[in-house]
Parts: structure tokens; sequence; C-alpha cells
């Protein structure tokens, strides 16, 4: 893990000396381009038209083009900027010389971006990627990813996103690492290790910004920017997991998140931001805020003004401003008149002079004129990486008689507007790809299949044409319907109360199932959709999520059986919208759902979640069998055997959960602990172990003190959450 020396520390220390105040505040104030001329209306507004439909896409677009950025130079020249949003490599040296040649300090900016789930090289969203549980691919496309940005002066990646969520209608899902704080935080030491540290001392890393700190994915009933109300013992031990375990990896910076966490909104959490945060987890960096939030205080009803909302975010440890202005404004009149002390400006001016220290951009500000056009063309390695994350991603959730794989000669009908549109395969909060690049389903299938077909037929946006469909269904021997949502559709924003499948997308799959053809429906979207009627109806069913730019290639070879699928859920899916929030490591309830009617469960749904968190199906099977711990001190060591009972050779993942049967707080009925990806030939056996160190079974209540307590355990191993085996162990610690 890189560490400043003390050179670097001198360094700092001796420019904090030198500074003056308003220089200080100007290390703590981000700006983003602001778009000047060319319209009428407050920027806002057009954005509220765009939305809203009385500006069409094209129209904005126009406008836009023919609008001028304000870069802010004459701010950066007096040292009034820290850092800026922009990805355009020249634009990156011609901003940073000003603040290198011409700022009275020389003080170098940082350009920061999201960069989510690739750069260039678009992978799949995050919430597909973990359910490769694989933490070796999410580094290696972290990494990928820094190298990238870097290449175009974005040193600084607003990611990784660890919000763990739990109801699938909170469009930001898509984003994330799903719902269990294991695999969270498994993502969490993966992609912050991927993005800040290279393989020899020239390979280029960025820091790491985690967000959105803390609670974000917890929104009440899913509808994005709401509140959050949470015991400290979930937050403890659920959301807090995988931002402790990103920090213990290193990882420089965080972003506050919108929402208020127990009525303190997360931008002036004092107990948050300096408590936990700085001082107990140890952040070696700087925490931004998230876009507008520190205004945001204003409609949140916690400050009066502008001025109010600085002060008290500064005071409770937010370190910069992205975008709204008011530390620059407001924080020197703060400061003199004694409402805000210089020690926590100089805090905040320390901590970002130090990450971008620690990035070497006082040393190297500038994007290298070779490094520049590096990813113009992407390399093959770049492209092979898109495909094996994209195919690794896919989750198998239904194959009725083996309906997949397909043959390759078989006449296909390719259905749905989706499948045509090479830009839906990014996914929400892309920014820096280009079309070209993209693969869409329909172009990836015709290279695996000669007789595959296109009738557009319709898609999420509620169209559907009979026509197409009856040539379609006439055609195929097969019936391939691409369905599911558009990339606008999840990602901020973009709530949904009713997580079925958008438009006409039902009635277009009635109709194809009505010719009584094998139809096999292949899922793009950006959250777990309640899939009741495709799983009752629907003989197979193939979740894809958003690929990234190799997805065409990467469906197609799923559908062609070239690759065995192997992604694994990492959220549950609800059947029906109104289960949500469904997740599998629920605490217990003095009475759990069952067929008996004074439960835990509702009168017009199932019991449980359709698909359950770490559900995946093969084009093999594989056999579960032999459970068995042995108490061995401090670790537990859990063995179980692993059979592919199928033909051919597939990849299953193990997985270790366990449950405290009696504790003194409510403990959720399963937990993952560990995982293990398996690959076996047909027939071959495999005996997993696992290493269990007894004190991870333990727990944190409510004032954030953990708990090792003796009694009786759970422990249970299996493909997914919900089919296991079972072995109960008395324990003393
Ligand atoms: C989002 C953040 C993002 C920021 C900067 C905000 O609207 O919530 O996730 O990093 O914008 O683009």
């Amino acid at each position: 893990m890189r560490k400043l020396t003390q050179a670097q520390k001198d360094r700092i220390e001796e420019l904090i000396r030198q500074m003056t105040l308003e220089e200080k505040i100007g290390q703590m104030n981000q700006e983003s381009p602001s778009i000047v001329g060319g319209f009428t209306v407050p920027f806002g507004e057009l954005i509220e038209m765009l939305t809203d439909g009385r500006l069409s896409k094209e129209e904005f677009g126009k406008i836009m083009s023919e609008s001028k950025q304000d870069y802010h130079e004459d701010d950066i020249r007096a040292g009034r900027v820290g850092s800026l949003m922009v990805q355009d490599p020249a634009k990156v040296n011609e901003l940073q010389k000003i603040a290198v040649e011409e700022s009275r300090l020389g003080i170098p900016l940082i350009f920061g971006l999201d960069v989510i789930h690739g750069f260039k090289t678009v992978f799949p969203i995050a919430i597909a990627e973990a359910g490769t549980f694989d933490p070796d691919l999410m580094k290696k496309t972290a990494r990928m990813a820094a190298r990238e940005s870097k290449a175009a002066g974005v040193s600084w990646h607003f990611a990784p996103m660890l919000d763990i969520a739990r109801d699938a209608r909170w469009g930001r899902v898509s984003e994330g690492p799903g719902e269990d704080p294991c695999l969270a935080s498994a993502f969490a030491t993966a992609k912050v290790t991927g993005l800040q540290e290279g393989e020899s001392p020239d390979d280029p890393y960025v820091a790491a910004c985690l967000k959105h700190y803390i609670g974000y994915g917890a929104c009440e009933s899913g509808r994005d920017y709401n509140t959050v109300n949470m015991a400290m013992h979930v937050f403890y031990n659920h959301y807090l997991k995988p931002f402790k375990a990103a920090v213990d990896a290193g990882a420089q910076t965080v972003m506050a998140a919108f929402n208020d966490l127990n009525g303190i909104p997360c931008t002036v959490n004092k107990f948050l931001l300096r408590d936990i945060l700085k001082k107990q987890l140890g952040l070696p960096g700087f925490v931004v805020s998230d876009a507008n939030a520190i205004r945001e205080c204003i409609n949140h009803g916690i400050a009066a003004d502008d001025l109010d909302a600085g002060v008290q975010a500064a005071l409770a440890g937010m370190d910069m401003d992205m975008g709204t202005g008011i530390y620059k404004n407001q924080l020197q009149k703060a400061v003199e008149e004694g409402k805000v002390p210089m020690e926590v400006i100089d805090e905040a001016a320390r901590r970002i002079l130090s990450t971008k220290m620690w990035l070497g951009l006082f040393d190297h500000p500038y994007v290298d004129e070779e490094a520049m056009h590096r990813y113009d063309v992407l390399p093959q390695e770049h492209l092979d990486l898109a495909l094996e994350a994209g195919e690794r991603s896919i989750v198998l959730l239904k194959n009725e008689g083996d309906i997949l794989p397909l043959d390759p000669s078989a006449k296909i009908s390719v259905i749905g507007t989706l499948a045509d549109q090479a830009e839906e395969v990014v996914g929400a909060w892309a920014l820096s790809w280009r079309k070209e690049d993209c693969v869409s389903l329909w172009s990836g299938i015709q290279k695996e299949f000669s007789k595959a077909k296109y009738f557009p037929c319709g898609g999420p946006e509620g169209s559907m044409n009979e026509e197409e469909i009856t040539e379609a269904v006439a055609y195929g021997d097969v019936i391939v319907a691409v369905l599911g949502e558009t990339i606008a559709m999840s990602g901020e924003a973009s709530s949904r109360a009713d997580i079925t499948l958008p438009g006409k997308q039902h009635q277009i799959l009635e109709k194809l199932l009505e010719s009584g053809k094998p139809v096999v429906l292949v899922l793009m979207n950006g959250r777990p959709l309640a899939l009741g009627w495709e799983d009752a109806h629907v003989p197979a069913i193939v979740e894809a999520w958003h690929l990234g730019i190799r997805m065409g290639d990467a469906v197609a070879r799923v559908l062609s059986g070239k690759k065995n699928p192997e992604g694994r859920l990492s959220s549950s899916f609800p059947a029906m919208t109104g289960q949500c929030p469904v997740y599998y490591n629920h605490p217990n309830t003095g009475r759990p759902a069952s067929k008996s009617k004074f439960t835990s469960r509702y009168l017009d749904a199932p019991l449980d979640s359709l698909y359950p968190f770490g559900y995946g199906l093969s084009y093999t099977s594989f056999d579960f069998g032999n459970l068995n711990v042995r108490d061995q001190g401090d670790v537990l060591m859990i063995g179980v055997e692993v059979k592919n009972t199928g033909k051919r050779a597939g990849t299953t993942t193990a997985q270790l959960y366990t449950q405290d049967v009696a504790a003194s707080l409510v403990r959720p009925v399963k937990e993952l602990k560990r995982f293990a990806k398996v690959t076996l030939e047909a027939g071959e056996i495999m005996r997993v172990y696992f290493e269990l160190p007894k004190n991870e079974l333990g727990f944190f209540d409510n004032e954030g003190k953990y708990r090792l307590e003796e009694g009786l355990f759970r422990i249970y191993v299996g493909q997914n959450s919900r089919e296991c085996l079972c072995q109960p162990v008395e324990l003393k610690f």
C-alpha cells in the first residue's frame, strides 16, 4: 500500500504555512464546467424540460453543441479551485497549466469523474460483476479502468459505489455490489486495490472515492434521495462493512451520501464523517460532498441558508464541496466571524493536498502527449477482458427441458428493440465509451448463429408491433426475446414503483408464448426485476444485465454454449414488486413465514424471493454433500464435497453461511462468510475447504461494540443462499 513519505508530508506542511485562507478554501472547492449561452432559460430548467419531454434529446443536444462551457479559468488562476470534473486530456492539460504555472503556489488540480464500471472499455454494471463472485476479475477490470482514465488525465474515480441495496425499486442498485456485506466487502477490497495499486512502479494508479457514505441504498421505499432510518446494529453489521474493508485496503477518499441517516444528512453528519470515517476507520485522504448536497441541507430543513449549510458541513468534516460554490463564497466569512475554526480549514486543505501528493500530481501534473492517445483504439487485451467479465456475469435463471444451449444452426428469431441498440449495452453511469466499440446483442448473435433473423417487435419504451411478432413466430424454430429496461430506467433518479417488465413487453411475451414455440427470454436490465409471471410461463430465462461493450458477444456465446454460464445473483429477485425490500439475510422474526396464516407473510405473494441471493444455474449440474465442520480452536475448518453431476465441465460457487441461533440481538437468518469458485469436469468430485476464524462469528451491537457470544451456531454450505446443507455446532470462544 502506497503511503506518503516524510518528505512529502513536510512539503504539505510547508504549503499549508504559505497558503492564504482563500487559497485553502480554494482547495475545498470542486467545480464542473458550467454551460453558458445558447439558451434562454436557466440550465436547471433546461434539464427539467428534457426530463418532462418539453425538449427532445435531439433539441437538447443541439443546444449543448451551440453553447459554450465555462471552465473557471480565472478562479483556477486565483487559487480558488481545487478540483474539476473534466475528461478531455487536452483540456485537462490546459487547465492544469493555469493551476501549476499561473496560480501563486502552483498547486495542481485533481480531475475526478464517475468511472463506475470502466472508462473507454465499459465492463458489466457492478450488480452484475459482483455476481461473478470473483475478486480477481473485479480487480483486473478496475486496474484497466485506472490505466485508461489516467491516460485521459482523470486520476480520481468516484467509485467504487459500495451501497448495500435491498430494495430493487431503487434505480441505483445497478451501480453497487448488491445486498450482501461479505460479497460487497470482497468487491470493495478488489476495486480499491485495482484502482490504487499498479502492478509495477510505473503502472498508472488513481485514487478511489468510496460512495455513497452511507445508507443511501436504504432509502425509504426505494425512492431515490429519500430519508433513511436504520438501527445502529444494522449500520455497523451491514452498511458500514464494505466501507471499512475499502478503507482498510487504503482507499484515499469518500463521497458522502445525499440522504439523512436517522435525522442528520450525511453531508453534515459529524458522527459519520469525523468519528467513524476519519477517526475510527482512519481515512487517509479527504471527503467530498455529493453534487449540490451542501445546499440541499436547506431543503432537508437542517440549515437556514447557504452560510449555515457551509458552516455545518465544514464542522462535520466535509472537506470538499461538489458544485455549490458555498465553500468558495461563504467559508472565508464564516472563519472571520469565528463560526469555523482555522484548524478545520487547515485539516481539509491538508487532506486534499495529501491525496494530490499521494497521486504524484505535484511532480507529474500533466497527461503526457503519448499516453493521451494510447486508447484511441482499444487494445485486444481490453476487448478480451470486457468479454470475459461479460460472459462470467451472466446468470442463467431458468432452463426447463434444457432448451439452452441453442444449436448454432437453428433458425432463431431475435425479438426486441433492445437487441439492436448498441448504446444500450453500457448501462447507467458510463460516460466515456464510444459507440463503435459496443457490440449489440443482435450483432453478437449473428456471429454465432448463421440462421438468426431480427424482428424489432417492440421494447421497454412501450411499443408493440403485432405484424412483426407474427412474422418472427413464423420464421424461428426458437424465439430469443431480448427484453428488459433501457439504461435510463436504472441509475440515479430512476426509481421504479413497479419493477415488472416495463411497457408492453409482457404482452409481447404472451404473444410469443401463444405460438407454442420455445421462447428464451434474455433480460437486459439494471436491477432485479419482479419475474413471477415470466418464471411461471417462459421455459428459459437468462439474466444478462447491462454487460458493457462486449455484451452482444458474451450473450451469444452463452446462448450457443461456447460459454457455460456461471454468474450468480448478488441480489435476491422478488416474484412481485410488493415484496420489496426482499433480501436473504433478513433478521429473524417471532413468526417466520410459513403456510400458516399468522406468520410474517403476504396473503397474495409467495413466502420468499423468487430467486435468492447467490442463485444461478449452469448447463451442467452440481451436487453438494458430506459437510463436515471441525473445531480447531481459533478456527473452524469446514469441508464439503462438490460433484459435477452433469455431462459437461462447469463452474459453481460454493457459499458458506452461518447463523447465530440465540444471541443478545436479533440476528440474520443466514449470513455469507466465505465463497469459492469451483470448476469441475463432468463427473469430477472435489472437496472444498473453508477456514473460518471463530472471531468472525460475532456482531456489533447498537453501540458499535463487537460481541462474540458463545452458544449454538448453524453452518450452512450450498450453491445459493436457499439450498444449503446444514450442520449445527456449539461454540465457546
Ligand atoms: C451522484 C454521484 C456522482 C456525482 C458526480 C451525483 O449526482 O450521486 O454518484 O459521483 O453526481 O457526477
